[in-house]
């Protein structure tokens, strides 16, 4: 069963990047002369995914656009005899774009849920901004393989791993790995998943990285999972939210009650992993980027 669409969560406020992200979104950041955002959709594009809803809020409509067909523009390119980039251009025109907005930001897995009436696939695929991979396979391309592979029986949702330094568990999803999967290779079945644990109550140094493949069934769970606002995430802001009763609604809370009815896999990906969701990140990712291109 081929994975045809994803959802490309892109609504956050983006505040490690203030003042940057105050008019421009932080997906819009250059890598080379790409923004960040055309990497991600690469990836959609190259393991065969022409079906992508971003999850936006309001004043970064310029995400969505950068996509959009612009006829004048390519019709200016043939005349000048521009043709390689009339052809980066063009790289778009097959594929689907579809909006919907998080009207306020709680949570990723508030974020996901807006676009619960767009899908019409049994699988879909999740891609976080923040996450870029370089390796010969994509993440993305890694789970689809992997997840082709598995029986019928055991296909459930799948996330990326990765294994993490110690200072970042406490800043990722880390897994409970039940064991490794019997024929397919770096392939864990996942037993259980904590949000941002300490190092010492941490299952494993196996964190979840950016890309998922969730089944329908996870949609109609993510509205039973609303928690408190997790202070841990943006200081100051968030004590003020706790304070007014918001709720955000985590993916991994999701996938955490659905253990045990729904097989949960993770795959520790080959390749590096880029994180561009902080300042000295990106810096990084544009060096890096900047070699292999
Ligand atoms: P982050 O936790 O990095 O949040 O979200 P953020 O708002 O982008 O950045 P900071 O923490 O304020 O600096 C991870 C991914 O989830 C999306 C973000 O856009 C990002 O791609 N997200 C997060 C949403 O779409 N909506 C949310 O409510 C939260």
């Amino acid at each position: 069963m081929a994975i045809t669409q994803a959802i490309l969560p892109v609504a956050g406020l983006g505040t490690r990047f203030l003042p940057w992200t105050k008019s421009v979104p932080k997906e819009m950041l250059p890598i080379g002369n790409q923004p960040i955002i055309a990497r991600i959709v690469d990836e959609c594009i190259d393991a065969g995914i022409m079906d992508i809803c971003f999850v936006i809020s309001h004043g970064k409509e310029m995400i969505p656009q950068f996509f959009y067909e612009h006829p004048e523009l390519e019709a200016e390119l043939e005349k000048r005899g521009k043709l390689e980039q009339l052809k980066h251009l063009q790289k778009y025109d097959d594929a689907n774009f579809h909006v919907v907005y998080q009207e306020e930001q709680l949570g990723d897995g508030h974020a996901i849920l807006q676009a619960a009436d767009w899908v019409n696939s049994d699988t879909v695929a999740i891609l976080f901004g923040d996450d870029l991979f370089t390796g010969e396979r994509s993440g993305l391309q890694q789970l689809i393989d992997a997840y082709d592979l598995l029986p019928e029986d055991e296909r459930g949702a799948m996330v990326a791993l990765e294994d993490l330094p110690e200072e970042a568990i406490c800043h990722k999803g880390i897994v409970d790995i039940e064991c490794d999967h019997a024929t397919i290779k770096n392939l864990k079945t996942i037993k259980g998943l904590v949000e941002k644990p300490k190092l010492k109550d941490a299952p494993s140094s196996l964190g979840i990285v950016g890309r998922y493949l969730i089944p329908r069934s996870t949609f109609d769970v993510l509205p039973t999972v609303a928690v408190g606002y997790d202070t841990s995430h943006s200081q100051g802001a968030a004590e003020t939210l706790l304070a007014a009763g918001y709720q955000e609604i985590r993916l991994i809370d999701a996938l955490k009650s659905q253990l045990g009815s729904v097989p949960i896999h993770g795959l520790e990906c080959k390749g590096t992993r880029l994180d561009t969701g902080t300042p000295e990140g990106y810096v990084h990712a544009v060096q890096v980027l900047g070699v292999l291109g």
